[in-house]
């Protein structure tokens, strides 16, 4: 009987558990110390660079010099682009601003085509198997699921097709694994550390007496995750936290949960947070904009005002969000620079086709975004 009432309780446990997830954190691998890195000379600067390197002016003056570097055949070839999910807004993003820039490096537009994997791996598992028969030039893969990497990177290989990795990134032992062999392999996206260590640095710079809103010396927070398996998500949950603690502030978790990057999802698991702690909750912590925005409609509609009674904060700057931040309804959020990182993944495809090599691993910083930046930010991304 005992040992019945036990386990009863064990269950429960783990049951409460995986609901709230809260002090959940990622494994920190070994090269944690390179985010910290990052960070430390990450954003008022970072800010003023991207901005300078306005996008379309990039893609303008490089678009000869990469048609004449590719003998000028850049247009006969074929590229693959496998997106995991064409509903995620900032994909949506990301691959329209890749598919401009490959036009603009000389690529034809009835030879670049862009699949949706719908968040099935079997799915996208066939439009790989597509390209690789139709025999294109370049692969560019968003992948569903980062740990199908391997076997991804096996057979595009094997079919002797240079790959290009973006926003979600395979692990270590993977990339390892290209650099070993020499591969035609790389991974073009950002550290998501650092976007989870500005999202709590933004909370931090309001000061323990702003946020602290009922005065019990504690952050307390709810965080709303992305898809458990990414590990962007992984990393803005726990470095977003981490940059409150470092600070020396005290936290507490009252609900952790995942909203796979969805709007509606979100805005249903920050009614259910609101509704159980109320007037406790502090701070929302949302893995992107997309849930930050559903968060920002569970908040409006519990009678709760964002800078008052509390703070919200996501990543991405969508313009909606960027709008938001402007209106002061949004406390802050984080440019995730998709014209950065479609471009690279084009240069970087581009290099494979001449012939040349790439880093195995080409990044890009974040750009923290609070009301004195969000204007410049939101005049960059439309
Ligand atoms: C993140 C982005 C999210 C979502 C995700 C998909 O970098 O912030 O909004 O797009 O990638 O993997």
């Amino acid at each position: 009987m005992k040992k019945k009432v036990i386990s009863l309780l064990l269950t429960a446990t783990m049951i409460a558990a995986m609901v709230t997830g809260c002090g959940g954190s990622a494994d920190t691998p070994a090269s944690t110390d390179s985010a910290a890195d990052t960070t430390a000379e990450a954003p008022a600067d970072t800010t003023a660079d991207t901005t300078a390197e306005a996008p379309a002016d990039t893609a303008a003056d490089t678009a000869d010099a990469a048609a004449d570097a590719a003998g000028g055949d850049l247009a006969d070839k074929k590229v693959g682009v496998c997106i995991y999910q064409f509903s995620d807004n900032f994909m949506t993003l990301f691959r329209e601003e890749l598919e401009n820039y490959l036009v603009s490096q000389g690529f034809a537009q009835e030879n670049i085509t862009i699949v949706d994997g719908a968040n099935d791996q079997a799915t996208q598992t066939g439009q790989i198997d597509n390209f690789i028969a139709d025999k294109v030039d370049v692969l560019i893969i968003n992948p569903v699921n980062s740990s199908s990497a391997e076997t991804i990177t096996d057979k595009v290989v094997e079919a002797g097709i240079p790959l290009v990795y973006i926003n979600r990134e395979p692990d270590e032992a993977e990339e390892q694994r290209w650099e070993d062999n020499g591969w035609n392999v790389t991974y073009v996206g950002c550290d998501a550390r650092q976007s989870g260590t500005f999202q709590g640095e933004m909370i931090v710079d309001l000061g323990l007496d702003t946020v602290d809103l009922n005065g019990d010396g504690v952050i307390q927070y709810i965080m709303v995750e992305g898809d458990p398996e990414n590990v962007d998500a992984q990393y803005r949950t726990e470095f977003s936290v981490k940059a409150l603690t470092d600070a020396g502030l005290e936290v507490e978790c009252l609900s952790d949960q995942v909203g796979n990057w969805q709007q509606a999802e979100a805005q249903q698991i920050v009614a259910n947070a609101l509704g159980q702690y109320g007037e406790d909750v502090e701070v929302v912590f949302c893995n992107n904009d997309a849930m930050a925005l559903g968060a920002l409609q569970a908040i409006e509609s519990a009678g709760r005002t964002v800078g008052t009674d509390i703070f919200l904060v996501g990543v991405d700057a969508l313009s909606e969000a960027l709008e938001d931040v402007i209106a002061g309804t949004m406390t802050g959020t984080v440019f995730n620079d998709h014209f950065s990182q479609s471009h690279s993944a084009a240069d970087a495809a581009i290099n494979f086709i001449n012939g040349e090599t790439n880093d195995y691993y080409i990044g890009c910083d974040y750009v923290k975004v609070t009301s004195d930046n969000a204007q410049e930010i939101l005049d960059m991304v439309k």
